[in-house]
């Protein structure tokens, strides 16, 4: 059976991921962080298939450990501070662990067997957050990098050094350029799900209202649970490469809402939505809309799930919980 190291296994694209690589007969091991980590209990019991190495992207000793002790062939490299608004207040952790993490996974693989003879396939999450401040529309790989945030700023070096680690030490590195994707993993910190869990919640009374930051910004959002399966798809190549991935469609935080709330029977959003300066950030990524073309040529890639379809899956969901959570 193949092997799969992944960091950040209690996250969002971790947990589907896992799931993805076990439904393809991979023995899968996850990286989990600190002493007691709180999401220790999920894996248990919603993935009792996946094997925790404790271990810290902050800590090259514990990642050369995990190596050694799962010998993978391949390895996954999706944890990290991602929260971009949070980026701004903890530059320095997410630079760390963002950023610096990605070198020491790099070298941790150098060190356990990443050469020719004992060759592990790496994948690094990159961002469209790395285009930032978009330079031409839509963003393909060619496209340069304009970061707005210590978040994107870290994740160029992760991209960076992923590809000099590819051309220094023939590793087979493989970076993959995600947008936005979403689904009912993804935590409640960001935009997408804070809208869907709130709605739920306003269809059932338990709130009035939710408050938002910038509704302009738009972005190019997908299916995580189509996304893994691009990530999967690189490793598999003939030769390492970059990738962007992406739907190629853009749309609004505004567009978002009218959708999600229709969902529950709402036209019009405007009464429930609030606005508050604090969840605007000191740089905005104003539009994201990405080109996939090689990603759906070379890889055979191909989104499943439409924004629509996207947004009812959430909403439901999160119906779904907050009722069950509120009839105990
Ligand atoms: P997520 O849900 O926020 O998960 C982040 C994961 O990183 C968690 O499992 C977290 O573990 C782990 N982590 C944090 N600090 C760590 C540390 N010091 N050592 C080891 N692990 C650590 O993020 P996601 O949405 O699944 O995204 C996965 C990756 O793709 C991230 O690198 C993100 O930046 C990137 N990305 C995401 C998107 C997107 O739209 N989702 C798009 C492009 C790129 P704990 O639970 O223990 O904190
Ligand atoms: N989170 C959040 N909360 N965002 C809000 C809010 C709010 O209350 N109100 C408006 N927004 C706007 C943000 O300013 C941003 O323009 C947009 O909604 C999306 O924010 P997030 O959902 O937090 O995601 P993100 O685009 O900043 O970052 C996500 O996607 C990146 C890929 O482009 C994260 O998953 C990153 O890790 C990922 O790299």
């Amino acid at each position: 059976m193949p092997r799969a190291f992944i960091t950040g296994i209690t996250g969002q694209d971790g947990q589907h991921l896992a799931e993805f690589l076990h439904n393809k007969g991979y023995d899968v091991f996850g990286l989990v962080k600190g002493q007691n980590n709180p999401r220790m209990d999920l894996l248990r019991d919603e993935f009792p298939f996946v094997q925790p190495v404790p271990g810290d992207l902050a800590d090259l000793p514990s990642l050369v450990k995990a190596l050694e002790t799962s010998q993978p062939d391949e390895v996954y490299n999706l944890g990290a501070i991602s929260f971009v608004a949070m980026s701004f207040n903890q530059a320095e952790l997410t630079a760390n662990i963002t950023g610096l993490g990605v070198l020491r996974l790099l070298e941790a693989i150098r060190m356990v067997g990443g050469t020719s003879n004992n060759k592990i396939r790496f994948y690094q999450a990159s961002s469209s957050e790395m285009f930032g401040k978009v330079r031409e529309t839509p963003q393909n790989e060619m496209t340069p990098f304009h970061p707005r945030s210590p978040y994107g700023c870290a994740k160029v070096f992760g991209h960076d050094i992923t590809v000099n680690y590819r051309e220094s030490y023939d590793l087979f590195a493989c970076s993959g350029i995600l947008f936005n994707h979403e689904g009912p993993r993804r935590g409640l910190e960001f935009v997408t799900r804070k809208i869907t869990n709130a709605v739920a919640r306003i269809k059932l009374g338990l709130q009035d209202s939710v408050t938002l930051g910038n509704l302009d910004a738009k972005r190019d959002w997908g299916y995580a649970g189509d996304y893994v399966k691009a990530m999967w798809l690189m490793l598999q190549q003939d030769q390492p490469d970059d990738y962007v991935v992406a739907t190629g469609e853009t749309h609004s935080i505004e567009e978002l809402l009218a959708l999600a709330f229709a969902e529950v029977g709402i036209d019009d959003w405007h009464p429930y939505v609030k606005q508050d300066p604090k969840y605007f950030r000191p740089a905005e990524v104003d539009l994201l809309i990405g080109d996939s073309t090689k990603a759906r040529t070379k890889l055979g890639w191909a989104p499943e799930v439409d924004f629509p379809g996207l947004v009812k899956l959430m909403v439901e969901n999160d119906l779904r919980i907050e009722s069950s959570r509120n009839s105990r």
